[in-house]
C-alpha cells in the first residue's frame, strides 16, 4: 500500500473496466477512498461492473463504493458527486475516464453517432467537473484528471466524433485550470494507450491493422494508473493545464498549440498577397496530417 493519495476522496468514471478499473485499484492501493462509477454490467451475471471492482478493492483492504449512474446528463453526474459527499463528506479528485466509441468515416457518420460520443466524453467531463466545482471551491482545493487521446491531439481515421470530443476536453481542462487556479484546483489531461474493450473494437481487416492490434495487446491498462495517482496527489500541486501520455513503459509530455510563424505586411493582407507572400512562407512549416500511429511506430514495451 502506498500513501500518495491517502484519505483523498476520488470519483473515477468508467472504472468498472479497462483503464478506469486499474485507476480504481491503484488509487485505493495508494490510500484513497474511491467512488467507482460505471454504467456497464458483467456479460455473464448482469451485475454492475462497478460493484465487482468495489468488491475487489474491499477484499484488498481498501475503501470504495459504487455509483452506477451515467455521467452523460447534468442530473446524474451531480448524483455521482453527491454520492461521494454523502459517503465520505468531501471530494478531492475527479477522474473523467468513462468513454465510448462510435467509429465511422466522416462521410457516413450519423447524428446519433456524433451526439452519443460528444455526450459521454465532452458533456460527461463537463458535467462531472462542474458538479465537483462548488465543493472544490469551498474547500479551496481539488484536482481533475481528464482522458484525452492522440486521436484528437494528432489525428485518426473514422473518429471525427471522438477526436472532436477529445480535443475539446483539452480546451475544457485548460479553461478549468485557468478559472479554478485561484481556488487551488488543478486540471490535467492524460492521453493513454492500452488494450481494453475500447481498443478491441479496432478491426483486424488489413495487415497494418493486424500489426497494430498485436502491438496494442501488449499495452497493459494498468500502466496508466501511476500517472493519474500522481496528478491527483499533493506532490503535483504545481502541475496544472498540462497534457501527458503513457504507452506501456513510456511516459510523454505533449506540447501545446502556439503561434510558430508570424508575418507582417504594411497595410494588411489581401487574398492575393496571402497567396503570393504569406502561404509560401508558412508552407515550409506545415504539419503533415497523419493518423497518430504514424508518429509512434516503435514498440514501447
Ligand atoms: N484504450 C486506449 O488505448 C485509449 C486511448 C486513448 C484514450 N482512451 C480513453 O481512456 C478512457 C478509458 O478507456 P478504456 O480503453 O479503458 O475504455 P473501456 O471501454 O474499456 O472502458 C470505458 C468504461 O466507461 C464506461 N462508460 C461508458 N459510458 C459511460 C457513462 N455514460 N457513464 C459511466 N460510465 C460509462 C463503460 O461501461 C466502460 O466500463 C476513455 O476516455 C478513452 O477514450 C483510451
Amino acid at each position: 500500500m502506498g500513501n500518495m493519495v491517502k484519505d483523498k476522496v476520488v470519483v473515477i468514471t468508467g472504472s468498472g473496466a479497462g483503464i478506469g478499473r486499474d485507476f480504481a485499484l491503484a488509487f485505493a492501493a495508494s490510500g484513497a477512498k474511491v467512488v467507482v462509477n460505471d454504467v456497464g454490467r458483467a456479460r455473464d451475471s448482469d451485475e454492475f461492473l462497478a460493484n465487482q471492482v468495489v468488491d475487489e478493492i474491499r477484499a484488498a483492504g481498501g475503501e470504495a463504493i459504487a455509483a452506477t449512474q451515467s455521467i452523460a446528463t447534468w442530473d446524474s453526474a451531480h448524483e455521482i458527486i453527491q454520492k461521494a459527499i454523502d459517503a465520505y463528506g468531501r471530494i478531492d479528485c475527479v477522474v473523467n475516464n468513462a468513454g465510448i466509441v462510435r467509429d465511422r468515416f466522416f462521410f457516413k457518420m450519423s447524428e446519433e453517432e456524433w451526439k452519443a460520443v460528444i455526450d459521454v466524453h465532452l458533456n460527461g467531463s463537463f458535467y462531472m467537473s462542474r458538479a465537483a466545482a462548488p465543493h472544490f471551491k469551498e474547500q479551496n482545493g481539488g484536482s481533475i484528471v481528464h482522458m484525452t487521446s492522440t486521436s484528437g491531439l494528432i489525428g485518426n481515421f473514422g473518429q471525427s466524433n471522438y477526436s472532436a470530443a477529445k480535443m475539446a476536453i483539452v480546451g475544457l481542462s485548460k479553461s478549468i485550470a485557468l478559472d479554478m487556479a485561484k481556488f487551488n484546483v488543478r486540471s490535467n489531461c492524460i492521453a493513454p494507450w492500452a488494450w481494453t474493450a475500447m481498443t478491441a473494437t479496432i478491426p483486424e481487416d488489413t495487415p497494418e491493422n493486424k500489426a497494430r492490434v498485436a502491438k496494442m495487446k501488449k499495452m497493459e491498462a494498468g500502466k496508466i494508473a501511476p500517472l493519474a495517482v500522481y496528478l491527483a496527489s499533493d506532490a503535483a500541486a504545481h502541475v496544472s493545464g498540462q497534457i501527458f501520455g503513457v504507452r506501456a513503459n513510456e511516459i510523454y509530455f505533449f506540447n501545446q498549440i502556439r503561434m510558430i510563424r508570424s508575418l507582417h505586411r504594411d497595410g494588411g493582407w489581401t487574398p492575393e498577397t496571402i497567396a503570393e507572400h504569406a502561404m509560401p512562407a508558412f508552407e515550409s512549416s506545415f504539419f503533415p496530417n497523419v493518423p497518430s500511429l504514424t508518429l509512434t511506430p516503435w514498440d514501447p514495451i
